[in-house]
């Protein structure tokens, strides 16, 4: 709802010209135009009210649009009956040529901070002692991070509205403030002839990205973060610029009040600001005791990323206004309240360069290198930076100085460049049009975000697929870390993801710093990952845009690779999901001659390319339904290559001779097998035979 600014067109009211000679004699306005106008105020600054400050709106902006509209056109006929606090009044002013100075008739105080327990205990016990031991209630506040602004009312009315400054002076900029709709125009009669009320003002943390981006988009710098954004809103001279920007406000205390009926106590002057029609912060907190207090810190210091404003801490304060008084403050911080602040989740720091690495479908992820800075206790030096575009969108350059943050477990950010630290020495970054790691020319196709290297076989790329291929959403293969993936690289033990499969114990051990017991358990732990349901091998073969919802989709859709592998584009797209990106890249994948072949490597090694329970499709394979029994040494190849390669061709492979077997492989030295071959009438195939069949010479 944000009122319509345009000038009403008609009126219900006859003749409409503003001003004109049929309205001369002001004396005449009737008493019916003046309640209506009233009536109007009221009614648009209830709604303003209830969808602002409470968040409950009753009307759509449709209707309320309308309220406006009919108020302004009154307005405009009688310009004598527009008072400072209409709503119609928010942007009114013209652009001041700086601001005024105000001082503050009550100094607006610092807070003292406190960042542990220890440190939160001491404070309490210093205002115990000072109070002889007395018990005393704590008000728990969030500590808003935005601009701390003195909102000054006389008889009702918002007459001035100040930043807060040095604490002393600040500056004027009451008109920038009238166009924030949760703060109230004008306050029930009932309120004190003179106070001054207390607040942040912020800016929505929900908005702040997309300010950013208007910003990078029109040439200007952008804001490193939502209190910068705040103080650059409030601090426009044309009040209209304000107007545009969706700053909120929470009030938290009374600086003075000139009259009665004022609380004596923080939480019920709270109760009482909610009343007067400003907007409280809801999670303000009532506290007995000190676990109370440390209770909200906690709750709040996990539950902070809900809220839409930046909280840096939770400010306590001692609830009575009689021990606050007897507390005092002490230079320019309160005695009666302290700041717990949480640990911090941002810090400046120098970007040193952008770094690259190949994602495994060969995408070029820009990286930052930052000089190392530590944040809420852990020390960060690499931050993600996404893409090129979002580069450019926080115009961040070389040399930066840069705002990052580190919130929970999230990798850390680059947020915005502090562009006051500029010093033109900074280097705006290009994407490399090599790859860094393999020198194939970089593509990015239109409508993409993402550079790629198109070189499939790029070291850089197969590590990451073989890293992607064994992880837990893939193959599922425990002990198989980075490490392992790169020593298999380089030792050149796995040039393909399938080679995982071939990998001997003997093997491992070749490898650096590998014990016995850790070789057997690798080897195990890849046995066991063959039957993995199909949708994790779909997953695992690292498909470009096949995440592991798409890969559950096709699964259950065509319940074989061998099935996925022939379908065409048309086809994939009637899958709901499935977009042309989507599709053109399945496609790809299987028409690509290695791909295939490392799929055949995996059918050879015996993995679930199947549903459970799929219906095999005769032909699909030459040896398709076909069971073999090997026997007996083999002059060219050894039992497992051979077993391999007739799973390879979709054959199956048995222990012993049975009615269902339908060949016997025999060696020299056969032995048993054969003889109960002939007794079934299995088909014996020598090793020439089999050769032939399998058609490749080893
Ligand atoms: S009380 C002595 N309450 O924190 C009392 N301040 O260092 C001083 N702030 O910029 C203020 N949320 O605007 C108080 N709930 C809250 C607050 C709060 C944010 C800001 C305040 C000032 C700074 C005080």
């Amino acid at each position: 709802m944000q009122g319509s600014p345009c000038f009403p067109l008609s009126l219900a009211k006859g003749g409409g010209e503003k001003g004109g000679e049929g309205f001369g004699d002001r004396a005449m306005i009737d008493t019916g135009i003046k309640e209506r106008v009233e009536r109007l105020r009221e009614e648009i600054n209830r709604h303003i009210h209830l969808y602002y400050v409470l968040d409950q709106p009753e009307i759509g902006d449709a209707l309320f649009d309308q309220l406006m509209v009919e108020l302004k056109g009154l307005e405009g006929l009688y310009p004598e009956l527009i008072t400072p606090d209409s709503p119609t009044q928010r942007v009114g002013a013209a652009p001041a040529a700086q601001f005024a100075e105000i001082e503050h008739p009550v100094p607006l105080l610092s807070l003292a901070n406190a960042f542990s327990d220890e440190e939160l205990v001491a404070w309490h016990r210093r205002a115990s002692n000072l109070l002889d031991g007395a018990a005393f209630d704590m008000v728990c506040e969030l500590k808003m991070d935005g601009l701390a602004v003195a909102l000054t009312y006389e008889q009702g009315v918002l007459v001035h509205g100040a930043t807060r400054g040095d604490g002393f002076r600040g500056e004027d900029v009451t008109q920038n403030l009238r166009t924030i709709r949760s703060i109230p125009l004008s306050v029930p009669k009932e309120a004190p002839q003179r106070f001054e009320v207390r607040g942040e003002v912020y800016f929505p943390r929900s908005l702040f990205a997309r300010l950013n981006e208007e910003r990078v988009a029109e040439g200007q710098p952008p804001f490193a973060n939502p209190r910068n954004s705040a103080a650059g809103s409030l601090r426009q001279l044309d009040p209209r610029a304000t107007a545009r920007r969706p700053l909120d406000i929470f009030v938290y205390g009374l600086g003075y009040a000139e009259g009665s009926g004022v609380p004596d106590n923080q939480w019920d002057t709270l109760e009482y600001l909610k009343a007067l029609g400003f907007k409280v912060n809801p999670q303000n907190a009532l506290c007995h005791s000190l676990e109370e207090v440390v209770d909200y810190y906690r709750r709040w210091r996990e539950r902070r990323e809900e809220l839409d404003y930046d909280a840096d801490g939770v400010v306590v304060k001692v609830n009575p206004f009689s021990f606050q008084r007897h507390l005092d403050v002490v230079g320019r911080e309160p005695r009666w309240a302290v700041a717990y602040k949480f640990p911090a989740t941002q810090a400046i720091t120098r970007l040193l360069g952008i770094g690259i690495n190949v994602g495994r479908t060969g995408s070029l992820n820009p990286y930052a290198i930052m000089e190392p800075v530590n944040i809420g206790g852990a020390t960060v030096k690499t931050a993600t930076l996404h893409n090129e575009d979002d580069i450019r969108r926080k115009d961040l350059r070389v040399g930066d100085w840069v705002v990052v943050e580190r919130a929970g477990e999230v990798i850390p950010q680059v947020v915005a460049p502090v562009v006051s630290r500029r010093t033109g020495e900074e280097r705006p970054f290009a994407m490399p049009d090599r790859c860094p790691v393999c020198r194939t020319a970089v593509v990015r196709p239109p409508g993409e975000v993402m550079t790629r290297c198109p070189n499939t076989a790029c070291p850089a790329q197969l590590l990451e697929l073989l890293k992607h291929f064994v992880s837990r959403g893939g193959m599922d293969i425990e002990g198989m870390g980075e490490k392992l993936c790169a020593a298999l690289l380089n030792a050149g033990l796995v040039k393909d993801v399938a080679d995982v499969y071939y990998l001997t114990k003997e093997d491992l051990l070749k490898l650096e710093r590998m014990a016995d017991k850790s070789a057997t358990n690798i080897i195990n732990a890849i046995e066991k990952s063959k039957s993995r349901p199909l949708a994790r091998v779909i997953f695992a073969l690292g498909i470009l845009h096949v995440g592991s919802e798409m890969a559950e989709l096709l699964a259950s859709r065509y319940r074989s690779i061998e099935g996925l592998s022939h379908a065409s584009e048309e086809e994939l797209m009637e899958i709901p999901t499935v977009g042309p990106r989507i599709a053109q890249s399945i496609v790809a994948y299987f028409q690509d001659e290695g791909n295939l072949q490392s799929i055949q490597r995996l059918r050879g090694a015996g993995i679930r390319l199947e549903e459970e329970g799929a219906p095999r499709r005769e032909g699909e394979l030459p040896l398709a339904g076909k069971r073999f029994v090997v026997t007996g040494r083999l002059a060219g190849l050894s039992r497992s290559q051979a077993e391999a390669r007739i799973k390879e061709l979709g054959g199956s492979v048995g222990s012993s001779v049975g009615r269902s077997t339908h060949y016997l492989v025999t060696g020299e030295d056969p032995g048993s097998k054969l003889e109960q071959a002939r007794k079934l009438d299995v088909t014996l195939l020598s090793e020439k035979e089999f050769l032939q069949m399998v058609g490749r010479s080893y």
